[in-house]
């Protein structure tokens, strides 16, 4: 009967998005006004490096190819890093018109990129003998860059992940470790933005909890864990918050976290609380977060780029691409021409994207962002008879010009809406932007 009243009362306490389950408390959000550089910078740059890029058979390798835990270790021996140069990372970053920046510091393999106390099973002890994280966040900082952090509480090295209950000494240790390595990525490296944390969940224990009843069934990734174990992601980001008041915090450790996190396929904002902030993280190349010889030949093309960074604007989220680094550290020379790419064209039509909030959006033609007196018209497919019916705007539209040349467009305004007719032919522009000036 108590076990009936727990998992009753634990299913009120929790959300639930698609594979994530994580507590609802509101105490530990930052407030509006320090989210406002998060959502006004819009674009940022994920970057997934570590002893799996080696391989090339993505992140998940040793968890998809069963390498034994030993084996997989010796990938250290190998993790020279020769190209490693955080502030060529940065520089890439910046010339792509990203505002912030993500590192994987530690992923579900165990290695981390950062010197930590809690064991030696880091890049100070490979073959590389450096923090890399302290360079990646020294080569930031000095840029002005935003800085983020990719943590993964999750563990493959600890059966307790595995089988919590069974083995939960063993559970506790690796809860212990994410408590300390936390603390120490919080603690060392000075100011950190962001904290992006990946399969810290409850729901997530033993990849949906590998259970018995006289045959092995699984639990599910929709039924919540209800163990003895937990991570504690109240305490654990309270902890967070002391060491760093104004940080960031993504949603995977179980807790709400300051904004929900969409992977690869983007649903927008959220039905249910659509001022609740969002990001989504997807890939730029490859078929993998980790480097694989695809990342240097299926890479997004530009207008799917920019298309995609418009749909997310315009619906008030964020994006951040991703790309996987070379065993060596270099980016592969293709998608760091993509993301120049990209910067080129925020460098010219960046006021239409950051610092703006997002307005209304329709799969036929495009959508549009608000910032001030000000309304950008996203022209993704120049619509049918040239002609775009915005929604009634309450201000008077004083002029309506095309961001690239500033030359008139034809409008019309009324109380059932904005008519802007004539539009012009894209001519090989990933998106046509209109700017209405309001009164
Ligand atoms: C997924 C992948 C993980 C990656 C993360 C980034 O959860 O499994 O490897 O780090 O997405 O969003």
């Amino acid at each position: 009967m108590k076990r009936l009243f727990i998992a009753i009362l634990s299913v009120f306490a929790l959300a639930t998005t698609s594979q994530s389950q994580y507590v609802v408390d509101t105490t530990l959000l930052l407030s509006k006004n320090d989210m406002q550089w998060w959502r006004d910078a819009k674009f940022g740059l994920f970057i997934h490096y570590g002893l799996y890029a080696i391989p090339g058979r993505g992140e998940w390798v040793m968890w998809n190819e069963r390498i034994d835990t030993a084996e997989y270790s010796h990938l250290r021996d190998k993790f020279t890093c020769e190209k490693f140069d955080a502030k060529q990372w940065v520089d890439i970053a910046k010339q792509a018109g990203c505002k912030y920046m993500v590192l994987t510091a530690r992923h579900h393999d165990g290695f981390c990129l950062f010197d930590t106390k809690f064991g030696s099973y880091d890049a100070r002890h490979s073959a590389a003998k450096r923090d890399l994280v302290a360079e990646y966040v020294e080569a930031a900082h000095n840029a002005g860059m935003r800085t983020g952090i990719y943590y993964s509480p999750l563990d493959w090295r600890y059966p307790g992940f595995f089988f919590p209950d069974l083995y939960r000494s063993n559970a506790e240790e690796m809860k212990k470790q994410t408590y300390t390595q936390v603390r120490e990525l919080l603690a060392n490296y000075g100011k950190i933005d962001i904290l992006w944390y990946d399969g810290g969940e409850d729901n997530w224990l033993g990849f949906g909890g590998l259970m018995w009843n006289g045959s092995w069934y699984t639990r599910g990734f929709d039924k919540p864990y209800t163990g003895k174990f937990s991570w504690e992601p109240i305490k654990l980001n309270r902890m967070v918050r002391e060491l760093q008041p104004k940080i960031v915090i993504s949603q995977r450790s179980g807790w709400m976290g300051d904004f929900d996190s969409q992977e690869m396929a983007f649903k927008g904002k959220l039905k249910n609380n659509p001022d609740r902030p969002y990001e989504l993280c997807t890939l730029l190349g490859g078929d993998a977060w980790g480097w694989t010889p695809k990342s240097a030949t299926q890479i997004m093309n530009l207008d799917t780029c920019i298309q995609l960074l418009v749909k997310v604007v315009c619906q008030d989220g964020n994006l951040i691409l991703n790309v996987g680094p070379r065993p060596d550290g270099s980016i592969e020379p293709a998608e760091v021409q993509r993301l120049k790419e990209i910067g080129n064209f925020l460098s010219k039509y960046g006021e239409s994207f950051y610092s703006t909030r997002g307005g209304m959006y329709d799969d036929s033609w495009g959508g549009t962002t608000m910032s001030n007196n000000v309304i950008y018209v996203h022209v993704l497919k120049v619509p049918a008879y040239r002609v775009v019916n915005l929604p009634p705007v309450s201000q008077k539209v004083s002029s309506a010009r095309y961001l690239r040349d500033n030359k008139k467009v034809t409008f019309d305004q009324s109380n059932t809406g904005v008519l802007l007719t004539g539009i012009a032919d894209k001519q090989n522009e990933p998106d046509l932007i209109i700017r209405l000036t309001l009164k």
